[in-house]
């Protein structure tokens, strides 16, 4: 029945097959009269162009919302147990895109009650420091100050908890036994957290006394929650939340997800040196072949490689550019060891400013958190 992949927001496993994600979760693609209609707000973002961002839920609701008045708040979020590598960051670099399109509101959420609740050797004090941890790393990709809103679940959930229990009492087991996949076995929290990952769809209506669509850029791991929210958001009152859907980026050894969990020499995070990275890089898994002289007669294949799929999900923005090192890896023309030194390069690069930038966020934490 599962077609050999599952993904659920606690559990991606197997060969994700993106398109089946979409009949299975009952999302829409991303089609081209809809990227049309983006593209009249603003150069389209290469995630778009690409198809990384590829699915969604009412997104053309969202742009009727925003092109005949109501306009939209953004809502998105980060389960804060350990450092954050570049994968985390590709989700909220679209996001920032669309805030600095639209020039709205982002509310981001910091759940370290969820992932103290999911994880057995974490605790809470632990997921409370990665928040601001992570939170150097949000602040350095660059958002408006002005118009962001970070907050740690446990700092604001006075503001949050009556939405909370108002979210909570729509919602019964067998929903969340479904859409998750729990048993019997998970402890309670974990069953009620859902509720609070319902609430930031309607801070910027709570707090402006109006109902405000909400669009949430996300993962697509991440949709179940959201689909228990919208079936309770009209019942308590407002709009159901938008969403736009990402494909989970791939690792350097080239399994779906990259993961903080597991094989640390995978990831590459935003505090690696410039040492690490070079050795995380030149060591990723590639298309390539087995010899040289192979590799120059029968070219590689980027479809399966992990170097080529950081050009295309982030370091080359370059539409003809990727084209060309898609065809020279095709055709035998670069071999790996080239390719990953290029790619080095870009990440270096970016690294490098992202570093800077974080140092300088440490000062800037209160332009950007909300409590109670
Ligand atoms: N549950 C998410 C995680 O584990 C964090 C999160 C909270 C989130 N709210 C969100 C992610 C909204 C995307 C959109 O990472």
């Amino acid at each position: 029945m599962n077609d050999g992949f599952e993904v659920t927001p606690y559990k991606v496993t197997g060969d994700i097959d993106y398109d089946e994600l979409v009949d299975r979760f009952g999302t829409k693609r991303i089609d081209e009269a809809l990227v049309k209609r983006l593209e009249k707000h603003g150069p389209l973002h290469p995630m778009i162009r690409r198809g990384i961002f590829y699915s969604h839920r009412d997104l053309d609701w969202i742009l009727d919302q925003y092109e005949n008045g109501p306009g939209f708040t953004l809502y998105t979020g980060r389960g804060p147990s350990g450092p954050i590598h570049i994968g985390h960051t590709m989700p909220w670099m679209f996001t920032k895109y669309l805030q600095d399109t639209f020039k709205v509101k982002l509310w981001f959420q910091l759940t370290d009650d969820e992932k103290f609740m999911f994880y057995d050797h974490l605790s809470l004090e632990d997921a409370k420091s990665w928040g601001y941890d992570n939170a150097l790393d949000i602040i350095a990709l660059g958002f408006d100050p002005k118009l962001t809103n970070i907050f740690l679940d446990t700092e604001y959930i006075k503001t949050m908890y009556p939405m909370a229990i108002k979210a909570a009492k729509k919602i019964n087991f067998s929903t969340i036994r479904a859409v998750f996949g729990f048993d019997n076995s998970n402890n309670i929290g974990s069953i009620f957290f859902t509720s609070i990952q319902t609430v930031p769809c309607f801070l910027e209506s709570m707090q402006q006394g109006r109902n405000v669509p909400c669009l949430i850029p996300c993962g697509i791991d991440q949709d179940p929650h959201f689909r228990v929210t919208r079936d309770i958001a009209g019942g308590l009152g407002y709009h159901k939340p938008a969403l736009i859907h990402a494909k989970l980026m791939p690792s350097l050894t080239g399994s779906e997800k990259m993961s903080t969990s597991t094989a640390m020499n995978d990831t590459i995070f935003m505090t690696d040196d410039e040492k690490t990275v070079k050795k995380k890089v030149m060591n990723a898994f590639t298309g390539g072949r087995v010899s040289v002289e192979e590799q120059r007669k029968n070219g590689g294949d980027p479809e399966v490689c992990s170097v080529y799929q950081y050009n295309l999900y982030h370091f080359e923005p370059d539409d003809s550019k990727l084209a060309e090192l898609h065809a020279s890896c095709r055709s035998g023309k670069i071999l790996c060891g080239e390719c990953k030194a290029l790619l080095f390069e870009k990440v270096w690069k970016f690294l490098e400013t992202h570093q800077a930038a974080r140092e300088k966020a440490k000062d800037r934490l209160d332009e950007f958190f909300v409590r109670d």
